[in-house]
C-alpha cells in the first residue's frame, strides 16, 4: 500500500490531492485563479507564479486534512514538472523539493501530459490498466495547452499520431470567447452560449479533415489545425457586424458559437475515431479541459463503435488536479523511477515513448 501527495501547478489551478495506491482519491483540493486571469482575458504566467506561491500551502493542508492524513504517512510527493508555464512549473516544483528536504520523502516528476490520460482511470480504472483486452488504447488529450493522439501498446509502448500544428483545441474556444466579448475561461462560456443553438447554421471549416475537398497529406492525418476556424469566425463576425451598423448582432451569438463549437467537436471526434480504426483500439480515452464539454462527450458517446471501450474522464477530473498526478505518480513509485533534487521543470511535451503505468 502506498499514500501519494500529489502536487499541481502547471498552469492556472493550484492543486494539492492525497491518492492510494493509484486508485483510491482521499482528497483532491483544488484553488482555481481563474478570476484573477479573467481581467487580462487569459493566463498571465507571473501572475499564476505568483498566485501559486500564496495558495500552496494552504490547499496542501487542506488536502492533507481532508484525506485525514499526517505528513509521516505519506510515502513519496509525486509533483508536475511539465510541461506548462515554466514560472507556474518552477513553484511547484521547488514547493515538492522542499517538502521533500522537510519530510524526508523521495521525490517524483510526473509528466502532465500522461497525468491527464491516467485521469480517466482514476476511481474505478485502474484495474483496467492492467488487462491485456484495453489495449491497444488511443488517447485524445485535449486542453488549454494540448491536443493530441496518443497510442499506447499492451507493453506501454507509445507513439503520438498527431498533435495540432497551432492552436490547442480549448485554445480556440477561449480565444473565440474573447473575440466575441463572451469572457474567460471561453470553453465553459461557449458551451453554456451554444445550448440550444442551431449547429448548422454556419458552416466553419474542418481543418486536416479533408473536408474541403482538399486532399489531405498523409503526415497531417492524425494532426490538428485549429487557427483557420477561428480566422473564419473573426471574419464572420466582421462581416456581420459591419452589415449591422457596426455592431455584431445579439441574436446571432447563439448559433454562431454552436457552430463554431460544432467544428472544434467534429475534428476531434472524426480524427480520433479514424484512428481507432485503423489502429485496430480497443480504448479510446478523452481528457483534459476540453474532455469536460458535453456535446463532446455526448458526440464520443454516440459515435464510438461498440466493439471499443470508450473511457472519457470524470468531469471532476477533466481539468487540471492533483489527483492525477498523486494517481500517475504511484506507478513512478511502483518502479522507483524517482527525481532528485536538481531537477528542472520542462515547458515543451517530450517525445513519448512509453508510459509509466504499465
Ligand atoms: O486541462 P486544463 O485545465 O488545462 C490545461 O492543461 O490546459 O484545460 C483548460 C481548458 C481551457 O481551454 C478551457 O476553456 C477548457 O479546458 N474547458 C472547456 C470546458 N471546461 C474547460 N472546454 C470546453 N467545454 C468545457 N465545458
Ligand atoms: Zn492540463
Amino acid at each position: 500500500m502506498a499514500l501519494i501527495l500529489g502536487i499541481e501547478s502547471s498552469c492556472d489551478e493550484t492543486a494539492a490531492a492525497v491518492v492510494r495506491d493509484g486508485c483510491n482519491v482521499l482528497s483532491s483540493a483544488v484553488a482555481s485563479q481563474i478570476a484573477k486571469h479573467a481581467v487580462h482575458g487569459g493566463v498571465v504566467p507571473e501572475l499564476a507564479a505568483r498566485e501559486h506561491l500564496t495558495a500552496l500551502r494552504p490547499v496542501l493542508d487542506q488536502a492533507l486534512a481532508e484525506a485525514g492524513v499526517t505528513p509521516s504517512d505519506i510515502d513519496a510527493i509525486a509533483v508536475t514538472q511539465g510541461p506548462g508555464l515554466i514560472p507556474a512549473l518552477l513553484v511547484g516544483l521547488n514547493f515538492a523539493k522542499g517538502l521533500a528536504i522537510g519530510w524526508n520523502k523521495p521525490l517524483i516528476g510526473v509528466n502532465h501530459f500522461i497525468a491527464h490520460i491516467y485521469a480517466a482511470f482514476l476511481e474505478d480504472g485502474s484495474r483496467l490498466l492492467e488487462r491485456a483486452d484495453t489495449y491497444p488504447l488511443l488517447a485524445l488529450v485535449v486542453s488549454g495547452g494540448h491536443t493530441s493522439l496518443l497510442l499506447v501498446e499492451a507493453d506501454g509502448k507509445s507513439r503520438q499520431l498527431g498533435c495540432t500544428m497551432d492552436d490547442a483545441a480549448g485554445e480556440a474556444l477561449d480565444k473565440a470567447s474573447k473575440l466575441l466579448g463572451l469572457g474567460y475561461p471561453g470553453g465553459p462560456i461557449i458551451q453554456r452560449t451554444a445550448d440550444g443553438g442551431d449547429v448548422t447554421r454556419y458552416d466553419f471549416p474542418r481543418p486536416l479533415t479533408g473536408a474541403a475537398g482538399k486532399a489531405l497529406a498523409p503526415e497531417n492525418k492524425y494532426n490538428f489545425s485549429f487557427s483557420g476556424v477561428k480566422t473564419a469566425l473573426l471574419y464572420h463576425y466582421r462581416r456581420q457586424s459591419e452589415a449591422n451598423g457596426g455592431v455584431f448582432p445579439a441574436e446571432l451569438m447563439k448559433d454562431t458559437v454552436a457552430s463554431y463549437q460544432e467544428a472544434v467537436i467534429d475534428v476531434l471526434v472524426r480524427k480520433t475515431l479514424t484512428a481507432a480504426r485503423e489502429f485496430g483500439v480497443r480504448t479510446v480515452v478523452v481528457s483534459g479541459g476540453v474532455a469536460c464539454n458535453g456535446p463532446l462527450r455526448t458526440r464520443f458517446e454516440q459515435s464510438t463503435p461498440s466493439s471499443i471501450r470508450l473511457r472519457l474522464a470524470p468531469g471532476k477530473f477533466c481539468t487540471d488536479n492533483a489527483a492525477m498526478v498523486a494517481g500517475c505518480g504511484y506507478h513512478y513509485f511502483r518502479k522507483s523511477r524517482f527525481i532528485n533534487l536538481g531537477a528542472d521543470s520542462f515547458a515543451r511535451l517530450p517525445m513519448i515513448t512509453e508510459v509509466p503505468f504499465l
